[in-house]
């Protein structure tokens, strides 16, 4: 089940390992690999001036009943209980195409469990779940903004909050960038987000760096 995307999350990635490439290059395709490998958060930016964009921005996003939604960053004052998504990238393993990196993120601390974090392709929520519930929906390529801070789908930073219920927040991806016309009934309020990658922790070989973080 879940076995195996901890499997492959326990091993580096195969960047380095084809033939001919030098220690240099390996060296530093693994250093490449530990930063995308660095664990999330993933906190939400909203700039706008209602109410309602202001109650998310600052928000977390957690995970609950297979979807993705948008809460409070201190787990006691959440509307409902659910898990803080902590999210790395890691190549999604596809053998037929090439999708990039997936999204994988903690859906339990114990037992420890990871599930891909993807975007359903026939109604654009964000939702997780393992290889076989993902693989035919958008799983990547997930990546970063230029700076690194911010997390993007397929290139764009095209992140929706939807009110799916009073004050509860599901994240959405607005493929066509429209406010999901065609998605979400329109008597739903519909706010642009951008989601902040939140580091938690340096990555291992940082000892250095680690020291001088406040
Ligand atoms: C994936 O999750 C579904 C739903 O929980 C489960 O039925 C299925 O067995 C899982 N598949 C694998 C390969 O673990």
């Amino acid at each position: 089940m879940v076995i195996g995307l901890l499997a492959i999350a326990a091993i580096p990635t195969v960047t380095g390992v084809s033939l001919g490439i030098s220690e240099e290059r390996k060296q530093k395709a693994r250093m490449e690999d530990e930063r995308r490998m660095a664990k999330f958060y993933m906190d939400v930016f909203c700039e706008g001036n209602s109410e309602k964009a202001k109650s998310l921005d600052g928000g977390r996003v957690v995970l609950r009943d297979n979807k993705v939604y948008i809460d409070h960053v201190d787990p006691n004052r959440r509307k409902k209980p659910a898990h803080t998504a902590a999210a790395f990238y890691i190549g999604y393993p596809d053998d037929d195409e090439k999708r990039g990196d997936g999204l994988v993120s903690t859906v339990s601390v114990d037992p420890p469990m990871l599930n891909w974090i993807y975007a359903d392709k026939n109604t654009m929520e964000l939702k997780y779940g393992n290889r076989t519930q993902s693989i035919e929906h958008i799983v990547g390529h997930w990546d970063w903004t230029e700076d690194e801070t911010g997390v993007i789908l397929a290139e764009k930073d095209l992140w929706a909050a939807v009110e799916e219920e009073d004050g509860v927040w599901a994240v959405y991806y607005d493929i066509n960038d429209n406010g999901l016309a065609g998605f979400v009934d329109s008597a739903r309020t519909v706010v642009e987000i951008s989601i902040d990658r939140n580091i938690i922790d340096k990555p291992t070989d940082s000892n250095t760096n680690n020291k001088n973080k406040t």
